[in-house]
């Protein structure tokens, strides 16, 4: 935890060293297709034909195909935004190798500023933005999305897309009421845990947080942190009928991780959605 860091606790700490080490092929292989790299998850329709092909390119397939997937998920986070302008300003809390945050660049033409507490995926992501000509409008930094260094209301739109389970959700939406400007617009895609199935999590969802090192929250403790914090839902989807596809793919796929069997039973048994919350600040 020194200077250099963003980190306040020893948890925080192991996160960090995660992501540091983080060299999963199915991160870094899917991101080779087109240089945007992602850390998230897939939803949509499966080409199953990716399958079917010659042996020869089967695997380049299925691995451009589950990239598609993943680029689909980043790009209906950032239909949820709302109107922006090339003037507003965008916050990519939790930012991983920074891909949403350089499709958002592309698409608004505005400064996008990304926020993670590994230092090695602030700078392969800053590396990115330079290599794609985005440095001038998106930034990545080094520090904690709890305590984001911004002034208040320097945001349109504040994104959380797959980071909320590693924070205190109160904690977190309070940070972002004071960065968001007046009527700006939250978003997160997140998987949490479904309060109607048990009122703590199920042993696949347990298996997801070990594997990850993080605390998937209730789909409850959303609603309840998001309006402790002014911060009022306008839009919900439940997107787990549309991500199961991608982890069947994934399941077949060379780029396993060990962890698609929990991902796919927590989905089918119901004790696990991937949902989708729109939020504006009031
Ligand atoms: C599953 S990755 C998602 C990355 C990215 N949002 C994406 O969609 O590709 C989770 C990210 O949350 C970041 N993170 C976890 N806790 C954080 C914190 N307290 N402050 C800032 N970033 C944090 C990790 O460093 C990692 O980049």
């Amino acid at each position: 935890m020194g200077p250099q860091s963003a980190v306040t606790s020893r948890y925080q700490e192991s996160v960090a060293h995660y992501w540091d080490q983080e060299k999963n092929p199915v991160n870094l292989r899917l991101g080779d297709v087109d240089g945007i790299y992602h850390h998230h998850y897939g939803i949509g329709e499966v080409d199953w034909t990716v399958l079917t092909g010659p042996d020869t390119d089967r695997e380049a397939r299925v691995i451009a195909e589950m990239h598609r997937l993943e680029t689909a998920q980043a790009d209906f986070l950032l239909d949820q935004l709302g109107p922006i302008t090339e003037t507003h300003r965008l916050l990519d809390a939790g930012s991983g190798r920074g891909g949403t945050s350089l499709m958002a660049a592309l698409r608004f033409g505005c400064r996008v500023d990304g926020l993670s507490i590994s230092g090695k995926q602030v700078d392969f992501a800053n590396n990115r933005a330079e290599q794609m000509h985005l440095a001038g409008k998106v930034r990545y930094h080094l520090r904690n999305m709890l305590d984001n260094g911004f002034e208040d209301g320097t945001f349109q739109a504040i994104w959380n897309n797959e980071s909320t389970m590693y924070v205190d959700l109160d904690t977190l939406f309070a940070e972002h009421a004071r960065a968001l400007a007046p009527g700006g617009r939250y978003v997160t895609i997140t998987g949490c845990y479904n309060d109607a199935y048990g009122r703590l999590p199920s042993r696949s969802v347990s298996q997801i947080n070990a594997h990850y090192i993080c605390d998937i929250h209730p789909r409850s403790g959303y609603f309840s942190a998001l309006a402790a914090n002014g911060l009022i839902p306008i839009s919900v989807v439940d997107l787990t009928a549309a991500t199961i596809p991608y982890w069947e793919l994934r399941q077949q796929s060379s780029v396993t991780t060990g962890i698609e069997e929990a991902f796919l039973t927590a989905y089918k048994e119901g004790s696990f959605h991937y949902l989708m919350i729109a939020a504006d600040k009031v």
